[in-house]
C-alpha cells in the first residue's frame, strides 16, 4: 500500500501528539514532533543565557544556531522517538511551563524556522511520516495527502495540559497554564513568518467532546479514504 504524508496542525494542547503517535504506531509510520524541535532550541537558548528573566538576546541565539544539533531516537519502551540536543536526551526538560513560556517567541524567529523546516523536510522526505506542529500542512509539507487541523476550546486544552504537568510532578497552577496556552495561541497565530493558519485543504477536527478512541477512529477512516482514493 502506498505510504503518504500526514500533517497535523493546530493550537497548543489540542492532542496533536496523541493522535500522531497513535497513527504512527498503527500504520508503522515515523512520528516527528516538530514542536519538540522549537522547544529544544528554546532550551538551548536558556542554557546558554540567551534567554533569562524575560530578556531575549536574539542576535546571540542566531549566532550560535549552528551549534544546535537536534536529533530523534526511537525509544522502544515508550513507543515513540525522543528528542536529543547535541547528543543528550532532553525529552523531559523541554516540556516544562518555563520552556513553554518562551518557545513561541523563539519559534517566531525566521532564522530558527528556516533551520528547523529544512530538517523537518528531510525527516519526511521518504513519506510514511506523521508530523505535528503549526505550519506542517502550510509550509513544511504543502503537498501532504492528509492534513488535519485540530481545535478545542482554550479551557479544555489548558485543563488537559495542566493534568499532564501535574502527572509529571510539576507544581503549576491551572491559571498559569491557561495563560500560557492563550499567549502561545496569540503569538503563533499572529507572527509574520509561517503563522498558525488552517491550510485550505485541511480537515478541521474539534475534539472538545471526542474521546481519544472516537478521535482515532474518525481520523483512521479519513486516512483510509485518502489512501483508497490515492490508489485509484
Ligand atoms: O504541545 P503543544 O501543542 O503545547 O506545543 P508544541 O507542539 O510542543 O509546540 C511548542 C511551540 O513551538 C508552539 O507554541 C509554537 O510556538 C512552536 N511551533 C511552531 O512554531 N511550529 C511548529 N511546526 C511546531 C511548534
Amino acid at each position: 500500500m502506498s505510504r503518504i504524508t500526514i500533517a497535523i496542525d493546530g493550537f497548543s494542547s489540542t492532542g496533536k501528539s496523541t493522535i500522531a503517535k497513535q497513527l504512527a504506531k498503527h500504520l508503522g509510520y515515523v512520528y516527528v514532533d516538530s514542536g519538540a524541535m522549537y522547544r529544544a532550541v528554546t532550551y538551548f537558548a536558556m542554557q546558554h543565557g540567551f534567554i533569562s528573566n524575560n530578556h531575549f538576546d536574539l542576535n546571540g541565539l542566531i549566532s550560535k544556531l549552528n551549534d544546535v544539533n537536534i536529533s530523534f531516537k526511537f525509544n522502544e519502551t515508550l513507543g515513540f522517538a525522543e528528542v536529543y540536543l547535541n547528543g543528550i536526551n532532553i525529552e523531559k526538560e523541554i516540556r516544562t511551563l518555563e520552556v513553554s513560556g518562551y518557545v513561541s517567541r523563539v519559534a517566531a524567529v525566521p532564522q530558527v524556522r528556516t533551520q528547523m523546516v529544512r530538517q523537518q523536510k528531510k525527516l519526511g522526505a521518504q513519506k510514511g511520516v506523521v508530523m505535528d506542529g503549526r505550519d506542517i500542512g502550510t509550509v513544511v509539507f504543502p503537498n501532504a495527502e492528509l492534513k488535519l487541523f485540530m481545535t478545542a476550546s482554550a479551557k479544555t486544552r489548558a485543563l488537559r495540559r495542566y493534568n499532564e504537568l501535574l502527572e509529571r510532578g510539576d507544581a503549576v497552577s491551572y491559571e498559569a497554564v491557561l495563560k500560557n496556552v492563550e499567549e502561545r495561541d496569540f503569538i503563533d497565530s499572529n507572527r509574520k513568518d509561517s503563522p498558525l493558519v488552517k491550510a485550505v485543504d485541511a480537515i478541521e477536527i474539534d475534539n472538545s467532546n471526542l474521546s481519544i478512541e472516537e478521535q482515532f477512529d474518525k481520523i483512521l477512516s479519513l486516512y483510509n479514504e485518502v489512501v483508497s482514493n490515492n490508489s485509484l
